[in-house]
Formats: structure tokens, sequence, C-alpha cells
């Protein structure tokens, strides 16, 4: 599992570019804002704005996006990208967790419609790595054709921003980038609405040929009931300055996302024997530890492993909510 937290010369460059006399109420209105299901365009409009985007949800969506791109190195031991495309990239999130978790990338290119992030990107690439600062950061519209640039990546990254879309557009979006990316990574806010835009995109590039990695063990129709949805979390540190700033009591906060990890064509990965996702915390007792699973098969279902079964048991504790559970184990 790589290091979730932001790289040090990166949390550096955010801090040392946030304004404190601003950041407060520039934070207090983008949390606000997203969690009225505002764009970025409206919940973050001028450069305090996405300065204070940097210091308040970055730390997390690098989390999360870092989580992602994990299973997506789980699934695909042997992948190692060298060209990266991170859409809606805003302060480069994406870029700077794919060039952190894989030393293969020679060159990153970012798409991002707002001029104040396009800045804030480019300026905080000059912290990172020759190729971070070396990353072609473009204008443009994610929804139009004409916004993407020509030629095929590795790896194409679309990370908090697909939730900004119209759905329609999306979903296009998705399809046409098989054509052009080996792999696609999404990863979106962990909320039922996002949850089931998630699953249309997912319908969407299952018919244009895509196959998962993850986190889904089967290509068939979500198995989850209409009042459920499927995310999982990533626990951040919190900086006593990130503390402040968001109001939070403890070291830490828990963010939850929703993601899928596409590839152009090929077969499901290695994880897709036996076994399950793991689909909510798991639940321990003293006689056992019970899983929540989304099964191969296509159904949902329960595994149950009694502590007497040492050594199953000590390895099952290790696993956590968003992970795989290998061999047959149904409740
Ligand atoms: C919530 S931010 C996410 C930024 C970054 N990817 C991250 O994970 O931290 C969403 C980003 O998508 C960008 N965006 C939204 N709609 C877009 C579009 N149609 N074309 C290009 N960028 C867009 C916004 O300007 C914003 O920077």
């Amino acid at each position: 599992m790589s290091d979730r937290r932001l790289p040090a010369a990166l949390a550096a460059a955010v801090t040392e570019r946030a304004r404190p006399e601003q950041l407060g109420a520039a934070a207090a209105r983008l949390s606000a804002g997203y969690r009225a299901n505002l764009t970025s365009r409206q919940a973050v409009p001028d450069a305090a704005g996405v300065a204070a985007y940097a210091a308040s949800r970055m730390p997390a969506t690098y989390a999360a996006v870092t989580a992602a791109l994990d299973r997506l190195a789980a699934a695909r031991p042997d992948f190692a990208p060298e060209t990266v495309l991170d859409l809606g990239a805003g302060p480069g999130t994406a870029s700077w967790a794919a060039a952190t978790l894989w030393s293969s990338v020679t060159s990153i290119t970012m798409v991002e419609a707002s001029p104040d992030f396009r800045a804030l990107a480019a300026d905080l690439a000059r912290a990172g790595s020759f190729v971070l600062q070396q990353a072609n950061i473009r204008a443009g519209d994610i929804t139009q054709p004409s916004g993407l640039p020509n030629g095929s990546f590795d790896l194409a990254v679309i990370a908090y921003a697909l939730t900004e879309l119209d759905l329609a557009a999306a979903e296009r979006l998705v399809a046409d980038l098989l054509g052009r990316a080996g792999r696609i990574v999404i990863v979106e806010p962990g909320t039922p609405r996002d949850h089931s835009r998630l699953m249309a995109v997912r319908q969407a590039a299952l018919s244009a040929g895509a196959c998962i990695l993850a986190p889904c063990p089967h290509a068939g129709p979500c198995p989850l009931p209409p009042d459920d949805w499927c995310h999982t979390s990533v626990r951040v540190e919190r900086s006593r300055a990130h503390m402040r700033l968001k109001g939070g009591t403890v070291p830490f906060e828990d963010e939850r996302y929703a993601y899928l990890v596409l590839e152009s064509g090929g077969l499901a990965g290695a994880e897709n024997e036996n076994g399950g996702r793991i689909l909510r915390p798991p639940r321990l007792s003293k006689h056992e530890i019970a899983f929540s699973l989304c099964r191969t098969d296509g159904t949902l279902g329960e595994a149950r492993i009694a502590s007497r079964d040492k050594a199953a048991f000590k390895a099952a504790g290790k696993l956590d909510w968003g992970d795989w559970l290998s061999g047959d184990r149904r409740g």
C-alpha cells in the first residue's frame, strides 16, 4: 500500500501558497458549495478559492486517488505507465499521485477548465519531480472532443470531476477515452448520487468493451438495492492547521469515495477468482469476523471466519473495507 499522505514537497508548497487571512472563509464557502452539489466553477471561483481547495480538500482527494491507483497496481502488478492524462486536474492531484506511485511516468498531461486551478497546478508542479515540472497543463472542456489532447495514454485519471459533468457527457467521455487510454481510473465522492451516476458510467464503459478491474468483481448489473451505494473510505492524517481550518477535533478525517478502474478490452484481473469485494467495514466479535461481500457471480453475500480458525482469522483481521477477500467463504 502506498503512502496516502501528500508528498512532503507538495504539502509544503500548498501550505506556502495558502493565505491564512482568506483561507477560513474560502474553505467554508467551498465545503458548503460542494455539499450543495455546486460545480468547482461556482464553489471555488477565484485564486483564493483554489488555494483553499488545495489546503482543505487536496489531502483527502490525493489519498482517495492513491488508494484507487493502488487497486489498479494490485490488479496489474506489471503495469508501468509512461504517459498519464489527468482530466479535470484541478491543482494536479491525480498527476502527483500517479507520478509518486509509478517512477515509470515520463509524461503528464493535465486538462483543466479553470485558469485559477491551472495556475495553481503549474505553481505546485514546480515543487515536484522533473516529470511534474514538465507537465503539459492545458485549458480545455473535457465534455468536448476538442478539449482532449490528441494521442493515446497508458493511464487516464478523472478524479472528483465526473461529478461536475452532465451525466450523458460523463458517459460519452469515458466511452471515448476507452479507445485512447489503456487504463482509466475514476474517483468520485462516496455519495448515493455519485454511486448511481458511476453505475451509469460503468454500464456505458462495459457497452464500449471495457473490462472492470476494480471494485466490481463481475460485469453484471450492480446487485446493491436502490437504497444502498458502493463506496469505501480512506483515512487521512490531519495537521494542526488542517484541523483548525476544517474545525476538526481528531487528527484524521475519513474520506469516503467511490471509484472504478477500467481497462480497454482484456479480461478481468487475477483477483477475480473466488472471493469478493468487501462492501462495508468488517464486523469483528470475539467469535468471528464477518464481511459483507460483492461476489464474482454478481450476487451479494456474507463471509464469516471463526476465531478458532486461527491462521485465517489472523489474515482476515488485516483486511479492511474495500479490500478483496480471497477464497470461498460464504456465510
Ligand atoms: C473537485 S475538482 C477536482 C480536482 C482534482 N482532480 C482533485 O481530485 O483534487 C473538479 C475539477 O474539475 C474541473 N472541471 C469541471 N468541469 C470541467 C470541464 N468540463 N472541463 C475541464 N475541467 C472541468 C474543475 O474546474 C475542477 O478543477
